[in-house]
């Protein structure tokens, strides 16, 4: 069994930095869940799925295998035998994942994945309900979270860096309709798990959110 963190909270809270951060540190394996929809969500768009369309999307589900694969440390996700991860992080793709992601049989799909790599590795695991339902048994479990504010200016700020035209009103309400959707879903919801450790990121350095991680981990 590894050592196994669980870090959720909602889109833009800044998971990944983070986890990269703290794996890196404590010598963790960095596992992203979100990854893995998005990998799926690829596999929609491409078959033109419709999200709403439920038994398409199921059924869309059975020709396609993802899989995860590490390079030089860095995770590499793999649909159907073609490595999509620089394809995975565009507005398009994370809509499709948020909405597809509800769906019982997507979640499945992907929840031996998750569990495996948590049995076999030491992990600090960023998602949604890796707390609540992955690994209900994790070491250390943090619910990591910032303002809608916060989160939309830093999406603003990163989509600026890249050069890409965006505005800050619009990035503000696709995030709060995401955390709607990711909130109130029937199936794994998004919610801090009782006994998750709560950081609130809104005021706080990115070398002070990894330490505050750290402290708690082995
Ligand atoms: O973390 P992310 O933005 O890459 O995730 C994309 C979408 O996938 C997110 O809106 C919700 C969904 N997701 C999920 O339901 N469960 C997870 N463990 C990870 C992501």
């Amino acid at each position: 069994m590894g050592y196994n963190v669980a870090i959720d909270g909602p889109a833009g809270a800044g998971k990944s930095t983070i986890a990269k951060l703290v794996a890196k540190e404590k010598g963790y394996i960095y596992v992203d869940t979100g990854a893995m929809y998005r990998a799926l969500a690829i596999h929609f768009l491409k078959k033109g799925v419709a999200p709403e369309n439920t038994g398409d999307v199921i059924n869309a589900c059975r020709d396609a295998d993802v899989s995860i694969r590490y390079e030089s440390g860095v995770q590499q996700v793999y649909l159907n035998g073609a490595n999509v991860t620089g394809e995975l992080r565009t507005e398009e793709v994370g809509n499709m994942a948020s909405r597809t992601s509800a769906i019982p049989e997507v979640r499945e799909k992907l929840l031996e994945l998750q569990r495996t790599l948590a049995r076999e590795n030491d992990v600090i695991m960023d998602g949604r309900d890796i707390g609540t339902n992955i690994l209900p048994d994790a070491d250390v479990k943090i619910y990591l979270t910032a303002s809608v504010e916060t989160r939309a200016k830093r999406r603003y700020n990163e989509l600026k860096e890249k050069g890409e035209d965006c505005d800050l009103e619009q990035i503000a309400q696709d995030i709060k309709e995401r955390d709607e959707r990711d909130m109130n879903r029937d199936t794994a919801p998004l919610k801090k798990a009782e006994d998750a450790i709560l950081v609130d990121s809104s005021d706080m350095t990115i070398p002070e959110v990894v330490s505050e991680i750290c402290s708690h981990c082995r």
